[in-house]
């Protein structure tokens, strides 16, 4: 039985054979087939923060392989009055076949699973969101076509960034990550990252010029300057971050073929103009559906294990 808690735990060859089940899953819905992967299966969805994507591409994704969804909020179970994770995930995972949890400490979901007899899938932490990743990775499959892809991340140094960090050095790709002096990616992180990319032969820079990630990149790619969390702090960083929105002038700079990516909620005028997110290079509702059939792959490939 494997978990999917941090891209970190997968090798290139899962990343990406979770990727082509995905695709292939995708395509037979597209023609008009559901296969029952998963009947009768059912996926624990643990909620202790907001999602709209996220939860409609599990319960709907789940539904469709012939299995069942319960969207189990902390303001509607006993956890979030206060019932131990690690009680919480010995009821849970003898009744489900999964369960998918979005929370705030990484520590929680790894206590969760470090209990739980059935696969547990991270759905979002404050430190990682890697099955965005899986569902950004299928969308530059598709729309980028690049076979040595330049990945510049402008923003903040968070969940996100994270998980590219991890994609890139797993699968050996160009990454350029430009935040704001103060708001860099941890560096524990990005050792680990790098150790990895050594294997792999990923190239990973960090820097605070905005210039300097996108000169070329063949993917731009963003997200909320205030994550989950971060709400009281939302002010100060609108002035930390000024000089970093992804604009027309900065997509100029970069690869003219290059498409824009966003995890989405998207803030116009914050990190992205609406001119980049409505543009023809933004595949971001794309990448948004591709939510969906990445991790019908994910729960269909975890299943097998
Ligand atoms: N991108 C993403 O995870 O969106 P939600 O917060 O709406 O789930
Ligand atoms: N970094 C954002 C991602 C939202 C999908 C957050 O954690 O709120």
């Amino acid at each position: 039985m494997r978990h999917f808690l941090t891209l970190k735990d997968y090798t290139k060859t899962e990343i990406l054979e979770i990727i082509d089940l995905g695709l292939k899953i995708k395509k037979e819905l597209k023609g008009g087939e559901s296969k029952p992967y998963l009947e009768k299966q059912t996926l624990a969805m643990i909620f202790e923060k907001s999602s709209t994507r996220t939860r409609v591409s599990f319960e709907s994704g789940i539904f469709q392989l012939g299995g069942h969804g319960l969207f189990l909020s902390n303001r509607d179970i006993h956890l979030g009055r206060g019932e131990p994770v690690k009680d919480t995930a010995r009821v849970i995972s003898s009744m489900c076949d999964m369960v998918m949890i979005r929370t705030f400490k990484h520590s929680m979901l790894e206590e969760f699973a470090s209990f739980s007899k059935v696969p547990v899938i991270n759905g979002l932490t404050d430190s990682y969101h890697p099955v965005q990743l899986l569902a950004d990775y299928m969308t530059m499959i598709e729309y980028s076509k690049d076979e040595a892809p330049i990945v510049a991340y402008i923003g903040d140094g968070n969940n996100m960034t994270n998980s590219w960090m991890m994609l890139a050095a797993k699968l050996g790709f160009e990454l350029r990550i430009a935040t704001p002096k103060g708001y860099e990616v941890e560096s524990d992180i990005l050792n680990s990252a790098l150790e990895i990319a050594k294997e792999s032969g990923a190239k990973i820079i960090t820097t605070n010029s905005v210039e300097e990630a996108v000169n070329g990149a063949t993917v731009v790619t963003t997200d909320t300057w205030a994550s989950m969390g971060q709400e009281d702090e939302k002010e100060q960083r609108l002035r930390d971050f000024d000089g970093f929105i992804v604009d027309d002038v900065l997509m100029s700079k970069a690869d003219e073929k290059a498409i824009f990516l966003h995890c989405l909620p998207a803030y116009r005028g914050q990190e992205v103009s609406e001119s980049v997110l409505e543009g023809e290079q933004s595949v971001v509702f794309e990448e948004a559906e591709n939510r969906l059939h990445a991790q019908k792959g994910l729960m269909v490939w975890l299943s097998r294990q």
